[in-house]
């Protein structure tokens, strides 16, 4: 059996004004009419998947059961973590919560804020992967880099992946977000793949990784696993054990050290929606690139993104070039398409301002 292990603790800045602290986007449909948080979620269920193990925090907990409800998915369990400590102490709590009721099994690592508009192709790569993980690789998805992308991981391949068929490949090196230069090499030399940010491993194979690869945090999660109390439905990690544990991804602490990763390629379309360009691309832009959402209208654009989240606030677009209009209620971003990665600044300059 699959567990898929759920993360939706992020919140998502270089999505605001939409996305907010209280209401990150990955519960906010961002891109047709479920949000990825339910998307995601039903990705992953049906036959070879047990119900999902969820990892949120405290302000997010009844949202994620709303939402899953909302889907007709009963979660398996949803874990509080008391503070984010990114996704490394995050996998490992999931880890050791799963080696109690299932420590044989695999669990499916996903993100909750990606687009994968093929579900069906994505279920074919996991059960791709199955036999690679049994066998105690860490499996990671691979996805053609486009571009030199500083936000990703980079999965060095160890073959060359032919025709980009759907086996399981090996993999050399995973290197964690390059900077420009070491990005725009990887993407030149054609022996590496994107990382997704979807893994699929054997509880017993990544707790021994964070055994030999982060020691350090496998006493204070072991210790908030089992000093964790429920809490109407909810299991509450605990706090004082957790804060004990650094605050690390998993990629950093666990991928770029193991030797026993594998990849499966990826050809079907994925977005991990980092930016309001990305949600421009995948919002599906006619031919002369503008997207509308809500109460928008667009005179002469191009390549623009004009969105009204509000039931108040009407948006016009006239003779724009490369824009990024949003509006909410309370706060409306008008940004340059390409400085989309520089909206989490607003979301700074605004807490400072407090
Ligand atoms: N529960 C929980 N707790 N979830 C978290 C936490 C946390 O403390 N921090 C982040 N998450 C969730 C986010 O909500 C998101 O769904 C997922 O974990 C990944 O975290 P990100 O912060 O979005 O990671 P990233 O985008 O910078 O990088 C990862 O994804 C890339 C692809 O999108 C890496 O795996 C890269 O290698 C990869 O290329
Ligand atoms: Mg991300």
């Amino acid at each position: 059996m699959i567990t898929p292990v759920l993360l939706c603790g992020g919140s998502g800045t270089r999505l605001w004004p939409l996305s907010r602290k209280s209401y990150p986007k990955q519960f906010v449909p961002l891109v047709g009419e479920t949000t990825l948080f339910q998307a995601s979620a039903e990705r992953l269920s049906g036959p070879g998947f047990a119900a999902p193990l969820v990892l949120t925090n405290s302000d997010f907990r009844f949202i994620v059961t709303e939402q899953l409800a909302a889907a007709g998915i009963d979660p398996g369990a949803i874990l509080i973590e008391p503070e984010g400590r990114n996704t490394a102490p995050a996998v490992l709590a999931a880890a050791l919560w799963l080696e109690r009721s299932d420590p044989e099994g695999l669990m499916l690592v996903a993100p909750s804020d990606h687009v994968v508009p093929d579900a069906a192709a994505f279920r074919a790569a996991v059960a791709t992967g199955a036999e690679a993980a049994e066998a105690g690789q860490l499996v990671t998805f691979g996805i053609k880099p486009t571009h030199a992308e500083t936000g990703y991981g980079y999965l060095e391949l160890a073959e060359d992946p032919g025709a980009f068929e759907a086996r399981p490949l090996a993999l050399k090196r995973f290197v964690e977000k390059p900077d420009a230069t070491r990005a725009a090499e990887m993407v030149a030399a054609g022996t590496y793949l994107w990382n997704a940010g979807i893994f699929l491993f054997s509880v017993k194979a990544i707790l021994a990784a964070f055994r030999a690869h982060a020691p350090d945090l496998v006493a204070p999660v072991q210790a908030a696993v089992e000093q964790g109390w429920p809490d109407l439905g909810f299991l509450r990690l605990d706090p004082a054990a957790w804060s004990g544990a650094g605050d690390i991804s998993i990629d950093y602490a666990v991928m770029e050290k193991a030797d026993n990763l594998s990849v499966v390629p990826f050809a079907a379309g994925w977005s991990d929606l980092g930016g309001w360009d990305a949600v421009w691309r995948e919002g599906g832009p006619d031919a002369k690139g503008v997207v509308t959402s809500g109460a928008a209208t667009a005179i002469d654009c191009t390549d623009t993104l004009l969105r009204s989240e509000s039931e108040r606030l009407e948006v016009v677009g006239i003779g724009l070039e490369n824009v990024i209009a949003v509006a909410m209620n309370d706060a409306v971003l008008v940004a340059s398409m390409d400085r989309a990665q520089d909206v989490k600044k607003a979301v700074e300059a605004l807490k400072a301002k407090g």
